[in-house]
């Protein structure tokens, strides 16, 4: 019997899933066969992104997998080519669209591209679309201390989640304590690390030893009892399967802390910093 997923309450009432599904880069048929899985396996959150080109996909998988949408937290996220009001408006409808939806259940400025200088007014946008009920919540991806500040400081809407890049290698000690500070849910990509996954490390190979899970599942419970809501992608059903069973252990302090001393200043997979990283 698997155990329960429990849920994260956001700062605008809503709740999310303690662990959600990765869809990049997941394309076409294989995206649909991954994600109606992912969703029969259990998984309620689904991650996808207008930049992934997938949404299409995504939406088909959402049609057949028989579950009713209401069960369902789909999360989408507006490209940077999409940052000024109208287009991000425009964009939102289209995401919309091609997911065949009337909502999503949250939408995310992808990367805030500061030389472009455009992510306050897609927030603005953003916070219009919620008004309209056309997202119900809504949050950032990439953003640092200053990008949420600002956001916060000219619209008065505290962002519900950032979505960052967190892992072991970049444990991102000082990203949470900001969000903890200003009531940001705190999401991760690359909850893995993707080719740089330490699962062959002493600080998660022990852990898993111990407990009879595999390594995968030990970084993935590392990352709920950190607070953060993890979205892993794997298209094989038994590594979905794993993934989301990590409910059922728990990890010690010590374990806790040796997992995060993996990090290192030069963690990020590949040098995505939101300060110069910018993504169209
Ligand atoms: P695959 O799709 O073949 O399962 P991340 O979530 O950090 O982005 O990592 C995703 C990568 O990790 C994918 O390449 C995926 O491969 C692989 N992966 C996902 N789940 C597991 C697991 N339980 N054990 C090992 N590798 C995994």
């Amino acid at each position: 019997m698997p155990h329960e997923i429990p849920h994260r309450e956001l700062n605008d009432g809503t709740t999310l899933p303690a662990i959600g599904f990765g869809t990049y880069p997941l394309k076409g048929d294989e995206c649909v066969a991954a994600v109606v899985s992912a969703i029969e396996i259990g998984y309620r959150l689904i991650d996808t992104a207008v930049n992934y080109e997938n949404e299409e996909a995504v939406g088909e998988a959402l049609r057949r997998c028989g579950v009713p949408r209401e069960e369902l937290r789909v999360t989408s996220k507006l490209p940077g080519r999409h940052h000024a009001y109208d287009d991000a408006v425009v964009s939102v409808h289209e995401s919309l669209g091609r997911l065949g939806l009337d909502y999503l259940d949250l939408h995310l400025i992808h990367w805030p591209n500061p030389s472009q200088g455009l992510y306050a007014e897609a927030w603005r946008a953003l916070v219009d679309l919620q008004e309209q009920g056309l997202v119900r919540s809504i949050g950032v991806s990439n953003f640092t201390e200053d990008h949420l500040l600002r956001v916060v400081d000219l619209t008065g809407v505290t962002p519900s989640v950032n979505q960052i890049e967190l892992h072991p290698l970049f444990p991102q000690r000082q990203m949470r304590a900001v969000h903890e500070r200003l009531g940001v849910q705190t999401e991760s990509w690359s909850p893995l690390g993707k080719r740089e996954a330490p699962l062959t490390e002493p600080a998660v190979a022990q852990p898993a030893e111990r407990l009879g899970v595999t390594p995968a599942q030990v970084i993935l419970r590392w990352q709920l009892q950190l607070g953060s809501i993890p979205v892993p992608k794997s298209k094989t059903p038994e590594r979905q399967r794993q993934n989301l069973d990590v409910f059922g252990f728990e990890l010690t302090l010590d374990e806790m802390e040796e997992i995060s001393a993996l990090g290192r200043p030069d963690g990020r997979l590949f040098g995505g910093d939101p300060d110069v990283h910018e993504e169209m």
